[in-house]
C-alpha cells in the first residue's frame, strides 16, 4: 500500500514525492517517473550538497562514506549518502552525478554496492572518489556482474541468471533482465573495464573480492554482512577495491 498523505499544505511536497518513490524498491518504476523525481530534485540535491559540504563535510579525524545504501543497507558510523529522499535511510541528500559533498583528500573509506551501474559516467565518478579519498584511502564497489552474466549467457546456464526484476525464459531474455534491469543500468561492469577507468584516473591496487567474505581493507569488514550473493564460484556481484596511492 502507498503511504497515506496528511492534507495539510506543508506535507505536500514530501507526499508527492512520496507517491512517487512508492514502493521504489518493491515496485521498479519507469525511466519517465525515476526522471520526472531527479528533474523535480536535482537541483535542490545540488545546493543541500554544496551546502553540506561547507558547513558539515568533515575535514579530519576517520571519515567513511556509503554511496547509496536504500532503504535496508544503512551502515551506522559511515555518512550515508542517497538521492532517495523518502525510502532511503540516508545522512546526506546529494547525487552522486553532482561533485561529492566532500572535501579534497578527507575520506578514509568510500563504499557503494550496486550503485554505480545506475551512474552515466563512471570516469567522473571515479576521478570525484579519487579527489576525496585521503592518500591510502580505499575504494569497495559492487555491482552487477557482467563478465559473470557474459560467461553464464555463453554457456546457456539458464540457472544462473535470476527473476528479478521480470521473469524471461530464453538465454537471451535473461541476460538482458540482468544487465540492464528494465532499463535502470545504464553499463556493463565488466573486471578490465572497471580496471582501466580506475587506473587512468590514478588508483592502485585495484583487486576483485569475493562478496560478503574478502576484503583487503579492515575498515570494509563491517560492509561485507551487508553484502548478498548465493554463488561464490561464480557470484553475481563483481566486487573490487581500489586504493589512491599513499
Ligand atoms: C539498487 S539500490 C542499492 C541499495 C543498496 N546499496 C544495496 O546494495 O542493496 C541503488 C541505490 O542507489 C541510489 N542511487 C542511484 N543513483 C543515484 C544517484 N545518482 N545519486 C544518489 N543515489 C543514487 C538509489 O537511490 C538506491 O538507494
Amino acid at each position: 500500500m502507498a503511504q497515506e498523505c496528511d492534507p495539510d499544505v506543508e506535507s505536500l511536497f514530501k507526499c508527492t514525492l512520496n507517491v512517487i518513490y512508492y514502493n521504489w524498491e518493491q515496485v521498479m518504476l519507469t525511466r519517465n517517473i525515476k526522471k520526472a523525481y531527479y528533474s523535480l530534485t536535482s537541483p535542490l540535491m545540488r545546493i543541500n550538497g554544496i551546502l553540506y559540504r561547507i558547513f558539515r563535510a568533515p575535514k579530519k579525524g576517520q571519515v567513511k562514506v556509503h554511496l547509496g545504501p536504500g532503504k535496508k543497507n544503512y551502515l551506522p558510523g559511515w555518512i550515508n549518502l542517497d538521492a532517495n529522499l523518502l525510502t532511503a535511510k540516508i545522512d546526506v541528500w546529494a547525487n552522486i552525478i553532482d561533485p561529492l559533498p566532500f572535501h579534497n583528500s578527507t575520506v578514509d573509506a568510500i563504499y557503494s554496492h550496486h550503485v554505480i551501474e545506475h551512474l552515466p559516467d563512471l570516469r567522473s565518478h571515479f576521478k570525484e572518489v579519487y579527489r576525496c579519498l585521503k592518500p591510502g584511502g580505499a575504494y569497495r564497489i559492487g555491482g552487477p556482474n557482467g563478465d559473470m552474466a557474459i560467461k553464464k549467457f555463453m554457456e546457456n546456464d539458464l540457472e544462473w541468471f535470476g527473476d528479478f526484476p521480470d521473469t524471461r525464459r530464453s538465454i537471451g531474455g535473461k541476460f538482458e533482465n540482468f544487465i540492464f534491469c528494465r532499463q535502470e543500468h545504464l553499463t556493463i561492469l565488466t573486471f578490465s573495464y572497471l580496471e582501466e577507468l580506475m587506473s587512468d584516473v590514478g588508483f592502485v591496487n585495484i583487486r576483485k573480492c569475493i562478496p560478503i567474505k574478502e576484503t583487503y581493507q579492515n575498515l570494509f569488514q563491517e560492509c561485507l554482512a551487508f553484502e548478498f550473493e548465493t554463488d561464490f564460484t561464480y557470484p553475481h556481484t563483481l566486487l573490487l577495491e581500489c586504493q589512491k596511492p599513499g
